[in-house]
């Protein structure tokens, strides 16, 4: 049973230190956080390490926004940071900063080797740049009107409504999005990784079982094509570390972020007796290194970083791991329907190890996306948890404690029922270290049902009652608690506190090793409830509360505002019967009133005359109509879809439109003769 013990280095994607902790990161922080207390656990020596990424020109923009220094902004992000991973119950060894002495030591250090190693190049590349801020503009950071379908508010890169790429200077119109000034083209040196010469190195590498099939797969199509020399340096301002030998340069974010993993690692081992930096980073190191990541960041992971530890004389990861991206009900997270959710925001309604659970039962090893159906997520975790596995305990514990006085049987009994449960230990234990979680619930609960059958056979309730089966009450309480004990063990990783208060109630430190020194003949403590089912009402108030805080909340100049990537995504339509298109309430509307929104950059406001009642309706068309044309015009509009809370105000249905977008979007006309308020048909 006893293997030798691994040495394992493990890290989680460092999140950026210009927002809040969501629910979409924290399925990679709770994913990363089950395999590591599962290695504790098996009593492998584990260290998980994380940090902030504190540079790049959106803290900087922000710092500068908020009125305060990047590092006072980043600091009070990180500390917000920690406290929303403590209390849910992530245990990194380490949570430090990008922006750190050991981050750039070590990525001067990398860069040195790099250039030393004659794999970074040097020249002159012409970007945008604001001539009033005085600085170049990444494409994301200027807006304009796309010079192919005309689609305005476009970002620099690509037009949304048309898919056109093209470079900034070549759209109509572009602006900064900071100064609104018309950028200007301007000449800089830049400093370059020479990827390509890693071709033959990383076709190996993303092929040596250290990618997900998955992602080897796409990863080899690029690979097979030409690679380009990536870009690791912006020029000043910028907030970051500058190039050592190119004073006004600095690194991208994107070339310190991956070191600070190292930084964080260093700053660990530099107070910790025993834990040498060496062993697990040096090329002849025998420790596993391991990084848990989404599926946006693999190029970043399975590309550039390894190259460059290689370059640099580093030993490479042993895997990386990419999970998908967290959908709520289906639909990507949004701030306008409150499912944008923040950690924060779901702690102050419900306890984290009902979200831990639910992202383990639904995670396997793959790069899919997983679904919170809110729906689901209640009945699942109040049936699995609850139901099965606490319901063993709570059916059992008060006959201990009442008639027993928490004395457990002696004699060992139902050897082969209890010898079942400590040798599923093996399959779910692989199934933890092959990040298949789902399926290692699904066997925990296959255990939980066995249980939950002997109890509901042998009825201790019934027994209880009479004075000759009393013993047996003893013996059938002994069995469950037992079993109870082995099921705590294997989700202890995932329900760490729940365990830990079951460990009180039970007298023993559990550990995966142990489960096999059963309760025979000792004693437990009183019983006290584990957990208590989720209401509905809670996830209600949650919802409501994400609504509240995106409505107050005001879009940072870089982020796209929810309501204009949702208008602009179309919609796939599924087959309906009569009777769904008879729910469909749509009217004759008479345009009464059409105005611009201040602030918005795709919305009207119109409001609409339904033959005596008025709705107000927010419709993103400005592209294509002036409000002054629209007043006075019927359309056509849904009356009965229900009102939806934007940042602008609320919208109280919605008008039809057709067309591509951009100014291709066309109003639907009745024809003349068709009254305000009729019903459509
Ligand atoms: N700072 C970079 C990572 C640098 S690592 C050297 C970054 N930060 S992030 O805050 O945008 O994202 C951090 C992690 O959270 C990434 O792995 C990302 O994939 C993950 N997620 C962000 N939104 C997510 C969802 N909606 N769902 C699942 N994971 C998501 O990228
Ligand atoms: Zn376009």
């Amino acid at each position: 049973m006893a293997q030798s013990q691994r040495k394992i280095l493990v890290t989680s994607a460092l999140p950026y230190a210009n927002g809040s902790i969501h629910l979409g990161h924290m399925l990679e922080h709770i994913q990363t956080d089950i395999w590591v207390r599962f290695q504790k656990l098996r009593g492998n020596l584990c260290t998980a390490v994380c940090a902030d990424d504190a540079h790049g020109t959106a803290i900087m923009i922000k710092a500068d926004q908020n009125g305060i220094t990047p590092e006072e902004l980043i600091e009070g992000v990180r500390q917000e940071h920690m406290a929303d991973f403590k209390d849910f119950g992530i245990g990194y060894d380490n949570y430090y900063s990008t922006h750190s002495p050991e981050n750039r030591e070590f990525s001067e250090a990398i860069y040195k080797a790099c250039r030393d190693n004659g794999k970074i190049s040097v020249r002159s590349i012409t970007q945008a740049y604001d001539p009033e801020k005085e600085m170049f503009l990444a494409d994301r950071f200027i807006k304009g009107t796309c010079p192919k379908c005309k689609a305005e508010d476009q970002y620099g890169d690509n037009c949304e409504v048309c898919s056109a790429t093209y470079t900034p200077m070549e759209m109509i119109n572009p602006r900064s999005v900071y100064s609104g000034a018309t950028p200007v083209e301007k000449e800089s040196e830049h400093y370059f990784f020479k990827l390509p010469e890693y071709q033959a190195f990383l076709q190996k590498w993303t092929r040596s079982g250290t990618l997900q099939d998955q992602v080897a797969n796409k990863l080899a199509e690029w690979l097979d094509s030409e690679l380009h020399e990536w870009d690791i340096s912006r020029d000043a301002p910028y907030f970051g570390f500058e190039i050592p030998d190119a004073p006004g340069k600095y690194f991208y974010v994107w070339l310190d972020a991956p070191i600070g993993y190292m930084a964080s690692f260093k700053n660990l081992c530099d107070r910790t007796e025993g834990l040498e930096f060496g062993d697990y980073w040096n090329k002849d190191s025998d420790a596993e290194l391991y990084h848990f990541i989404g599926k946006d960041i693999i190029n970043f992971h399975a590309l550039f970083w390894p190259a460059m530890l290689d370059c640099a004389g580093y030993r490479t990861p042993t895997a990386v791991n990419a999970h998908g991206y967290v959908t709520v009900d289906g639909e990507k997270m949004s701030k306008s329907r409150g499912t944008f959710i923040k950690a924060r925001t779901y702690l102050n309604h419900l306890d984290p190890q009902y979200l831990r659970y639910y992202f383990a039962a639904k995670l396997n090893s793959r790069v899919d996306d997983i679904d919170l159906s809110l729906g689901d997520f209640v009945q699942r975790v109040n049936s699995d948890v609850v139901g099965k596995v606490v319901n063993i305990a709570s059916r059992t514990a008060s006959f201990i404690n009442k008639k027993f006085d928490g004395q457990l049987q002696a004699a060992p009994a139902q050897e082969a029922m209890i010898q079942e449960f400590i040798d599923a230990g093996d399959l779910i234990a692989d199934l933890y270290e092959t990040r298949e979680y789902g399926k290692a619930m699904r066997e925990i609960m296959r255990l939980a049902d066995i249980a939950n059958t002997y109890i509901a056979d042998e009825e201790p309730w019934v027994k209880a009652k009479s004075e000759d089966t009393l013993p047996q009450v003893q013996e059938i309480c002994t069995v469950s608690l037992n079993l109870f004990a082995i099921l705590a063990t294997y989700l202890k990783p995932v329900m760490p506190d729940m365990v830990a208060d079951a460990e009180g109630f039970l007298n023993k430190e559990l550990t995966w090793d142990n489960r096999v020194e059963l309760l025979f003949g000792k004693t437990v403590n009183k019983f006290k409830a584990l957990m208590p089912r989720i209401e509905a009402a809670q996830i209600d108030a949650m919802i409501e509360e994400g609504k509240e805080e995106a409505a107050k909340e005001t879009p940072a100049a870089e982020s796209t505002p929810a309501e204009e990537t949702e208008l602009s995504k179309e919609p796939i339509a599924a087959e309906i019967n009569f009777d769904d298109f008879a729910k469909v309430d749509m009217r004759i509307a008479k345009i009464a009133k059409a105005e611009h929104v201040e602030k918005a950059n795709k919305l009207l406001k119109l409001t609409l005359d339904l033959g005596g009642e008025t709705r107000t309706v927010f419709s993103g068309i400005k592209s294509a109509y002036k409000p002054e044309d629209l007043e006075g015009k019927l359309t056509i509009m849904v009356a009965n879809l229900a009102p939806r809370k934007m940042k602008f105000g609320l919208s109280e249905g919605m008008v039809l439109a057709a067309g591509p977008g951009g100014e291709e979007i066309y109003l639907l006309e009745p024809h003349d003769g068709a009254k305000p308020g009729q019903r459509v048909m």
